[in-house]
């Protein structure tokens, strides 16, 4: 699939130079189906996934060590901390840590045909999710018709399809389970989930990881029982049940926050306070009804129409932009204090679509990643408008704090807009799979797994793809050139290496170039292409290569003669 005709290699002083247009052939072969970049795994072990790993001291330590490679294979260490400990035949490693502080461990993996050993920093501290979590998400293939069944179908897809060997770890239900709430106020679910605390015995018992999902307000998205004034609660029953992640929406807690927001725009003008305070009610009352008639239509306007000028020109603007961001954080707060007093790790995932600037304030209150734009929906444009939204983000993100562009939107699901399949391009996914990786993005597929095609594992189970992913300096690729719709996008690695993507964004084949004075590098570098684990050449000063419509070329830039 690949053709280096176009690239020529000239004999330098000491190495080869290659110049030239490379020339990847599309993902979507003539045929129309789409072809498998990921080389075939090798029998002999291969450590993958995350290289560091955090957990706060006390709490019950829960990782698996992945590897590929044939079975049987004995997982081993060296220099394990005392308080943990690592079970041969599963790579399991549980435990706690007591005290803060950091160890390098060596994990080995060995099968009949060799070895592996890597190095893997356990870092004990305040700091969870050193790398973006790796997991599945319910919500794009079964909505609210998630089922205990399809969660445990899941689990068992992940570790039978091998996903589980690289790392990919967490297995999250989104909204659809939340059952009535019992005299006491505590959160059960409902008849689809008869013991959420079993469903996740089972999920752990495989090395996995159980996440769950809330909003804030008093109902989900999905009209389903939220979290509001029940914080503590929850997050005590989630605790019990060992919930290993939590999804917090927004929905519904916009008519709680209108409320908050017009008694502390009351308090600042005493004189229309009421008034602020009876529109902004009605307002709200408003915002509730899904499809509004035009006389409500009208209503809607005219409340605007009376409340904006006390709001907007009234009140001392920066009072004002102070009491919406205070509101718009005072959930997140909430629920974080609630976490905290749970003796679990648990990564508190934001989900406000990246309202006010989430990014600006997400780590500091105590949040592990953030949606920084409204759902992904499988579609080109969809994708394309959420992935260019994350230019300049790069400063907020880092080991425990992560910017989050939503799901994986690959492979077979119902949900796409009812297709079977997402309906985006052999090459469009690989674009993304290759772009959220290079955003440091929490990877959560969305797809069926019980369904999964050999395509979309090849996606999705490409190691040294994943490790741009799950590098351990977490630095999130920025864009560094921009010509019409050709991009690049390149992320520094924590070896010193640079990743770039070279993206063709347009609807035409194009060739896309990424120079060293636009990556910050210098002098000859190995070219590695990453989807296809192949060394391409030396290259000096630039690296073109021809990209098909809406595709990528992902290569790893390594000084020559390093
Ligand atoms: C949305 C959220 C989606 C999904 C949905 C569930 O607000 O962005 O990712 O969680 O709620 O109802």
């Amino acid at each position: 699939m690949f053709s280096r005709s176009s690239v020529a290699c000239f004999i330098s002083v000491a190495l080869t130079v290659c110049t030239g247009v490379w020339q990847p052939l599309c993902a979507q072969d003539t045929a129309g189906s789409a072809s498998i970049l990921t080389p075939p795994e090798s029998e002999i072990p291969r450590i993958t996934g995350p290289r560091i790993f955090g957990v706060r001291p006390g709490n019950p330590f829960l990782f698996l060590v992945t590897a590929t490679g044939m079975r049987p294979m004995k997982f081993s260490s060296d220099h394990l901390p005392g308080g943990l400990s690592l079970n041969a035949d599963t790579g399991l490693i549980t435990g706690a840590l007591k005290q803060k502080g950091e160890t390098t461990v060596t994990l080995h993996a060995q099968n009949a045909k060799g070895a592996d050993a890597r190095a893997f920093r356990i870092v004990c501290g305040d700091a969870i999710a050193l790398t973006p979590p790796l997991g599945w998400n319910s919500w794009n293939s079964f909505g609210m018709s998630v089922s205990d069944a399809k969660m445990r179908a899941t689990a068992d897809a992940m570790i039978k399809s091998g996903l589980v060997n690289h790392g990919w770890s967490y297995i999250n239900i989104d909204d659809g389970w939340a059952g009535a709430r019992d005299a006491g106020g505590n959160i059960h679910g409902d008849a689809a989930f008869p013991d959420i605390k079993a469903l996740a015995d089972y999920i752990h018992a495989k090395g996995l990881k159980f996440g769950i999902y809330s909003s804030p307000g008093p109902r989900t998205c999905g009209q389903l029982p939220g979290s509001y004034q029940h914080e503590d609660q929850d997050a005590k029953s989630y605790a019990a049940w060992d919930v290993d992640y939590v999804k917090y929406d927004w929905c519904s807690y916009e008519e709680i926050a209108q409320k908050i927001a017009a008694r502390k725009y009351a308090e600042q003008l005493p004189a229309d306070g009421p008034r602020i305070v009876q529109l902004l009610a009605e307002r709200a009352e408003l915002q509730k009804i899904p499809k509004r008639s035009p006389e409500q239509v009208d209503e809607f306007k005219k409340i605007n129409a009376e409340v904006g000028p006390l709001i907007y020109q009234k009140m001392n603007q920066d009072t004002r932009k102070r009491i919406d961001l205070d509101v718009a954080q005072e959930p997140y707060r909430v629920f974080r204090a609630s976490l905290d007093k749970a003796a679990r790790d648990i990564v508190f995932s934001l989900c406000q679509y990246g309202d006010d600037n989430v990014w600006e304030w997400g780590q500091a209150i105590g949040g592990n990643c953030w949606r920084t734009t409204g759902d992904i929906n499988g579609t080109w444009s969809r994708m394309f408008t959420i992935g260019e939204r994350q230019a300049g983000l790069g400063k907020f993100a880092g080991p425990g704090h992560w910017n989050d562009p939503d799901m994986l939107t690959v492979g077979k699901t119902k949900w796409y807009r009812r297709h079977d399949y997402v309906p985006l391009t052999a090459d469009e996914q690989y674009t993304q799979v290759s772009w959220w990786c290079l955003l440091s993005a929490p990877l959560l597929i969305g797809c069926d797994l019980s369904q999964m095609d050999a395509f979309t594992y090849g996606l999705l189970s490409n190691d040294e793809v994943l490790d741009v992913d799950q590098d351990p300096l977490g630095r999130q690729a920025a864009r560094i050139s921009r010509n019409g719709l050709l991009e690049v996008w390149a992320k520094q690695m924590e070896d010193g290496s640079h990743v770039a993507g070279l993206f063709n964004m347009g609807s035409q084949a194009s060739e896309v170039t990424a120079t060293w004075q636009d990556l910050g590098i210098n002098g000859k570098q190995i070219a590695r292409d990453l989807w296809r684990q192949k060394d391409l050449g030396v290259f000096d000063g630039q690296f073109k290569a021809a990209i098909p419509v809406h595709g990528v070329v992902l290569v790893r830039f390594r000084p020559a003669g390093s």
